[in-house]
């Protein structure tokens, strides 16, 4: 089959198109046809190799698939002909045929593509474990970075759905698209003053969801409320930044919240599993709705990772095989 495999750790430059044998489904695992593949920030990640415990090259890079189950392993549960989407954090997503570990197979909602599904077993989890571990409650103002992405968006929808005043920030070209989701204001991601208009429109938010890192870091640390504010750290595509006890004491006194979805189905899966119950009764209520990606072939998976790489995307990417 064709897949594709990430060769270094000096990011998607490396990403081979490559004929590699289909995988075999081990015991507890189901083998799927992939017919869409969900581009994630993490697959980034993974191929600079500064995702912790990532995979090591070559491996076939991929961690969100979407399509037919055509084999089912020793123990697992799943019928051969029915539609799933499930994460493989280990990689192996791009390509024609995935191995996915059963349980965590997501049925595709009724109604839905494959491709329209993309986003529930990465992103649409990841913005709903944001918004609750940072507690949020209606008639609070929310502060979202990223908000044109694909996990953005979603926490955009949510943070509306439930009640709250959204401040989100994006790259320019991206503001109509966050201010059709519902966004009360929408600042420029790339402005130098960004943290003086946050502080115009809020005495500072409630709740930040802080998925940039870099600079950006110390921007949701001044724009978020004192004593009460949470900021929930989830990503850093802008890099690392130090923050330090001293920080907390005198300078940025909140709740400062770390959040891995890895961690979170390991640690706490009761907290995952009420996720993921959430998040198929908003689908059953509308609202979130069907998916629709930016769509490119296999092949050009290095491309769309370069371009979600240097912020010229909005919303999901996918790759079809
Ligand atoms: N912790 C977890 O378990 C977990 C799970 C899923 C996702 N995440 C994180 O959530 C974030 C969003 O992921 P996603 O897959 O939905 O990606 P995405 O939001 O679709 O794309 C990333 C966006 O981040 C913004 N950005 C700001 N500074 C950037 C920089 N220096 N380099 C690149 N992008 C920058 C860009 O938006 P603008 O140009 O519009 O500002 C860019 O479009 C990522 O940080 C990802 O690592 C974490």
């Amino acid at each position: 089959m064709q897949a594709l495999v990430q060769t270094s750790l000096d990011g998607p430059r490396d990403l081979k198109l490559t004929d590699v044998p289909v995988p075999r489904p081990g015991p507890g695992e189901l083998l799927v046809r992939v017919t869409a593949a969900g581009v994630n920030y993490v697959d980034i990640s993974q191929s600079y190799g500064t995702f912790a415990g990532g995979p090591q090259p070559p491996y076939v890079a991929g961690i969100e698939a979407a399509g037919e189950v055509v084999a089912v392993g020793e123990d697992a549960t799943g019928t051969v002909g029915t539609h799933v989407i499930g994460a493989t954090i280990g990689g192996g997503a791009f390509a024609e045929y995935c191995v996915i570990p059963a349980v965590a197979a997501i049925p595709i909602p009724p109604g839905w593509d494959d491709e329209q599904a993309l986003g529930l077993a990465v992103s649409w989890p990841t913005a709903l474990a944001a918004l609750r571990l940072g507690a949020l409650t209606a008639g609070e103002t929310v502060l979202i970075h990223a908000a044109a992405g694909s996990t953005g968006q979603t926490a955009v929808k949510l943070a509306k759905h439930y009640g709250a005043t959204v401040i989100a920030t994006a790259s320019p070209e991206k503001h109509e698209t966050v201010r059709r989701l519902g966004a009360d204001h929408v600042l420029d991601s790339r402005s130098p003053n960004l943290t003086t208009e946050i502080l115009a429109l809020t005495n500072g938010a409630d709740l930040t969801l802080e998925s940039v890192g870099g600079p950006t870091l110390e921007t949701s640390l001044a724009a978020t409320k004192r004593v009460t504010g949470r900021v929930v750290v989830f990503g850093l595509p802008a890099g690392t930044a130090p923050i330090t006890n001293w920080d907390l004491v005198y300078k940025h006194q909140l709740h400062l919240i770390g959040l891995n979805l890895g961690a979170l189905i390991r640690f706490a899966p009761q907290t995952f599993g009420e996720v993921m119950h959430d998040l198929f009764d908003l689908i059953a209520t509308g609202v979130l709705t069907p998916t629709t990606p930016t769509t490119y072939d296999l092949s050009e998976g290095p491309k769309a990772l370069l371009d979600l790489e240097s912020r010229a995307t909005v919303g999901k990417l996918a790759l079809l095989p």
